[in-house]
């Protein structure tokens, strides 16, 4: 019991940190994208200014001055920003290890599917956010990384197709927390592996008196581009995790393709709009169209048994007791007796007629509209007993 405590503060403790630090990462990265595309040149601007603003916070005004070369005289005291993006790494690769590495078998393996080892699976997520990473950064490199555009749209097919392949592989759950490792993964080691080392030497040349090689500055300011782009569509996958309807339907990867889009459009947005240009307002009619498609997608049966129920008015609540008793309470009970799982999950207890009944709402959320739970259907709840909750809850989940 002890252990089941510490490990449960553990996961908080750590999410919180996850949390903190990405509020932390994500608002100076909005703030520097518009402090960047604020800036305004003027006559009588100090010598090697590139532009400057002015900001009004906190009971006194900024004049925030950008310089492309060294100052004339370098301040002692250079602020880096970078701690905020790694800290969101590490805490978030902890987590993955805690919540889905370590349990393997609830998150990340499906029956059905690829018949993976709890092993298997944790080595195929983790190669995958290696190559991921890697085919990402070449794609950059390579010729096409000259034309934003078609660098965009090869990158949306790439992130597209991973996700389908996810979905082949995973469970709904750990395949959309895969994409959102991926993605943040993509994000971070833009920072530590290409915006920092060419700032670095960039600092170093401008010290030195040199020109920095121009490369440098265009290759970190495309890398941060994309990191703009990608904030929306990284957070949305780390919180649709938790709702079934965006991982665990039929369609989730081609949801999590459709949120890439819907994304950059509404940062496109915010970009175009702190640039001081005409607002595009049609991104918010993309945004919504999307949002639509998604409700849409999400509402497709996953199974025969999201379908029509077994006839008008039919429900056998005898038979739906069973089932969840059978499937269910092994873990969802005041004390559960799956190996593993100390308290019931998420205080959701399925014991009694009258806890069955209260629950159906979720029930049909997660057994009949979705495959969310069982989770990777460990107690292997057969698609006639889906069906037969679906009856039930058609019928107004009749009680007995
Ligand atoms: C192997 C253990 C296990 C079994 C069996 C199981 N669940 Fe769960 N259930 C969980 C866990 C773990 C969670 C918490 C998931 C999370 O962290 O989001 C959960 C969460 C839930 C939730 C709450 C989801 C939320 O986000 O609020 C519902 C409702 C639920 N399960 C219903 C069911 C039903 C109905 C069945 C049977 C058809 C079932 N579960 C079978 C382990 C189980």
């Amino acid at each position: 019991m002890v252990e089941v405590v510490l490990w449960e503060w553990l996961d908080l403790a750590l999410r919180w940190l996850h949390v903190v630090a990405g509020i932390a990462w994500i608002g100076n990265s909005f703030y520097f994208v518009h402090l960047d595309l604020s800036l305004r040149r003027r006559d009588g601007l100090p010598e090697g200014a590139a532009g400057e603003a002015w900001q009004v916070h906190g009971g006194g005004f900024y004049n925030m001055v950008k310089y492309l070369v060294a100052p004339a005289r370098m301040p002692d005291r250079l602020t880096w920003f970078k701690w905020e993006a790694y800290t969101t790494w590490l805490s978030g690769m902890a987590l993955l290890v805690l919540v889905y590495y370590l349990q393997a078998d609830l998150y990340m393996i499906a029956p059905g599917l690829l018949a993976l080892a709890p092993w298997q699976a944790v080595a195929v997520s983790l190669a995958g956010l290696a190559l991921g990473w890697v085919v990402y950064d070449l794609l950059c490199r390579s010729p096409l990384g000259r034309n934003d555009t078609a660098l965009a749209l090869v990158g949306l097919v790439f992130l597209t197709l991973l996700a389908w392949g996810c979905w082949q592989v995973f469970s709904g759950r750990g395949a959309m927390m895969q994409m959102g490792a991926l993605i943040g993964t993509i994000m971070v080691a833009n920072v530590f592996l290409v915006i920092i080392p060419g700032q670095r030497k960039v600092v170093k040349a401008l010290i030195a008196g040199e020109d920095p090689d121009p490369e440098l500055g265009r290759r970190g300011k495309q890398r941060s581009l994309h990191n703009n782009y990608l904030t929306l569509p990284v957070v949305f996958a780390m919180i649709g995790n938790h709702y079934p309807l965006a991982f665990a339907g039929r369609w989730s990867w081609l949801i999590l393709a459709i949120v890439l889009v819907l994304g950059a459009v509404i940062r496109h947005f915010f970009n175009q709009r702190h640039k001081g240009e005409a607002s595009p307002w049609w991104t918010w009619g993309v945004a919504l169209a999307g949002m639509a498609a998604i409700v849409w997608l999400s509402a497709a049966p996953a199974t025969e048994a999201g379908g029509e129920a077994k006839s008008e008015g039919w429900a056998d609540p005898a038979a739906v007791e069973e089932i969840v008793l059978s499937r269910c309470s092994m873990c969802h009970a005041a004390e559960p007796v799956w190996e593993g799982i100390a308290l019931p999950p998420k205080g959701v207890v399925l014991e009694t007629p009258a806890e069955i009944r209260r629950q159906a709402r979720a029930i049909d959320l997660h057994v009949v509209r979705t495959r969310a739970m069982p989770p990777g259907n460990v107690t292997e709840i057969s698609e006639e007993e889906r069906r037969i909750l679906a009856a039930w809850i058609a019928a107004g989940a009749p009680g007995w």
